[in-house]
């Protein structure tokens, strides 16, 4: 844009500003923010411009694991419809999807928290050091998951199949999402009891914590005998509380021979 002053007065301008401080040339022209704002064109409607706009549709990940579980009858198909759900973000930060150990025939089914670094690596369940004390525990009442008999075996598997990252808590809504699958699981091995292994677990099936005062008290959900027992894990940092743990697998010993 031509000025209409000349070289002099507009030097003699330019340092008087910056004498005032100013050190920034915001515009070419001058603006005069007190005037009314000019109005816009009004842009032009194209078919596009005019269609509604329409929200997607938003998705609720546990009306979708009701529903890839509605069908879902095998543990095959079970672990298949697990796998195929994308719902939850651990899946992507997982190695693999950790369904299950042990026995479908075992009359108990132990239900953990969630896999930690060697069963994301192994694809099983309890294959650390909480669960080599798991093993060591059940063997002491004669049962294990390699047992050949369905009366001595146990079925393990956990709320959550994907490792949550740096092994943090599972998340409320990562719980709840993984629900549909615990319960068809449950409806499908149809265990005489359950174990529920520590506060998360609890939190799942019983919808409440407070171990230490679940923990040796039978409670029932999914229509079955469920016994809340310290989780290994704990065991291994407090082993004081192996003693708790200790009358905890004689009281489901003595559920399971009344049971049987
Ligand atoms: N802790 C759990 O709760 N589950 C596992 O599989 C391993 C550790």
């Amino acid at each position: 844009m031509e000025s209409a002053l000349d070289y002099f007065t507009a030097r003699a301008l330019l340092e008087w500003q910056v004498d005032l401080g100013v050190t920034e040339a915001m515009l070419d022209a001058p603006l005069n923010r007190y005037e009314a704002p000019k109005k816009q064109p009004k842009p032009v409607k194209t078919p596009e411009a005019e269609a509604p706009i329409v929200a997607a549709p938003k998705i609720d990940p546990v009306v979708e694991a009701k529903a890839a579980v509605e069908r879902v009858k095998t543990l095959d198909e079970l672990k298949a419809a697990m796998a195929a759900f994308d719902h939850c973000e651990l899946k992507k930060g997982a190695r693999n999807l950790v369904f299950s150990d042990g026995s479908p025939a075992a009359r108990v089914m132990i239900i953990g928290e969630a896999p930690g670094r060697d069963e994301d690596r192994q694809g099983k369940p309890f294959v650390g050091r909480a669960g080599q004390l798991l093993d060591r525990m059940f063997e002491a009442i004669e049962m294990g998951r390699e047992a050949p008999l369905s009366a001595q075996s146990i079925y393990i598997t956990n709320v959550l199949p994907w490792r949550p990252p740096q092994n943090r808590d599972p998340l409320p809504e990562e719980i709840a999402m993984l629900g549909p699958f615990l319960q068809r699981h449950v409806e499908i091995v149809a265990p005489d009891v359950i174990v529920l292994m520590g506060n998360i677990s609890c939190q799942a099936v019983l919808g409440r914590r407070g171990i230490t005062r679940l923990r040796g008290n039978w409670q029932e959900a999914f229509g079955k005998p469920v016994m809340p027992m310290f989780h290994p894990a704990y065991l291994l940092r407090q082993p004081g509380a192996k003693r708790e743990a200790w009358a905890d697998l004689l009281s489901l010993q003595a559920k399971l021979r009344e049971l049987a």
